[in-house]
């Protein structure tokens, strides 16, 4: 895959929303700092200048699911994890939590052009970053603190990079079934949970995640199926 490097962009999900007409397609831009880095519901996305990974894949294609592109995404970000002796697990829909705490976030976005479908999946993977915001010292962790191990940035890059490609062309092949993969590793399937839903604090008993990537949640009154950018779970796990 063809990587782009910057020293310094706003976000990198940006960058490649506004160029995107002159990337091919399979290409990663990366940048040492982002001024101004995106999570999930427009919440801002704090990274640590040559201590973490901030990066976008880029990929045009018109596929039938594209939030496979964000379970490709979590994935890959465990199984790199795993690499580096790191037990990980996926708080639904991509959030990897390490002891409860989360050590990547995953914001895939797309555009169209009317005919090619491009999509963008930022991956912001707290590396080297010791010390974090008052705001979310709580819930966020980093390799280096969950292992008292300094890791070279650029092998954890390579190492991501080489997962994606592996299990993206895995999933070319019908008989690879990422869900269940994905299921592996999820934290939040038989758990209940409390989540916001339409401006509601609700909570259930996550049955299941499908194919689709939506989540099945019981509620005392209720069975839901709700798909992925439609909810915040609240607890961590
Ligand atoms: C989330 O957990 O809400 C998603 C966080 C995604 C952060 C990454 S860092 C690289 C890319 N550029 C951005 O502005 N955001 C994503």
């Amino acid at each position: 895959m063809e990587r782009i490097y910057f020293d310094t962009l706003d976000s990198t999900n940006n960058y490649c929303k506004q160029n995107y007409e002159m990337f091919p397609s399979f290409c990663y831009v990366i940048a040492n700092k982002q001024t101004s880095g995106r999570g999930r519901f427009n919440r801002i996305w704090l990274s640590d200048e040559k201590n973490s990974l901030t990066l976008s894949i880029f990929i045009k294609e018109n596929l039938d699911n594209p939030v496979i592109l964000s379970m490709l995404a979590a994935i890959s970000v465990v199984k790199t994890l795993e690499s580096f002796n790191i037990k990980s697990k996926i708080k639904w829909p991509n959030d990897i939590l390490v002891n409860s705490k989360k050590i990547c976030g995953i914001l895939l976005e797309g555009i169209t052009n009317g005919t090619t479908a491009n999509y963008i999946i930022g991956i912001g993977l707290n590396v080297n970053n010791e010390l974090f915001d008052e705001q979310i010292k709580q819930k966020a962790t980093s390799m280096i603190n969950v292992t008292n191990t300094l890791f070279s940035l650029s092998d954890v890059e390579k190492k991501l990079i080489e997962t994606f490609e592996k299990y993206y062309k895995k999933t070319q092949n019908q008989s690879f079934e990422l869900i269940n993969l994905y299921k592996s590793y999820s934290c939040v399937i038989n758990k209940n949970i409390s989540f916001e839903y339409q401006s509601n604090l609700l909570n259930g008993k996550v049955l299941d995640i499908l194919d689709d990537g939506s989540i099945l949640i019981k509620t005392n009154d209720e069975l839901l199926k709700i798909n992925y950018g439609e909810i915040t779970l609240k607890n961590y796990y």
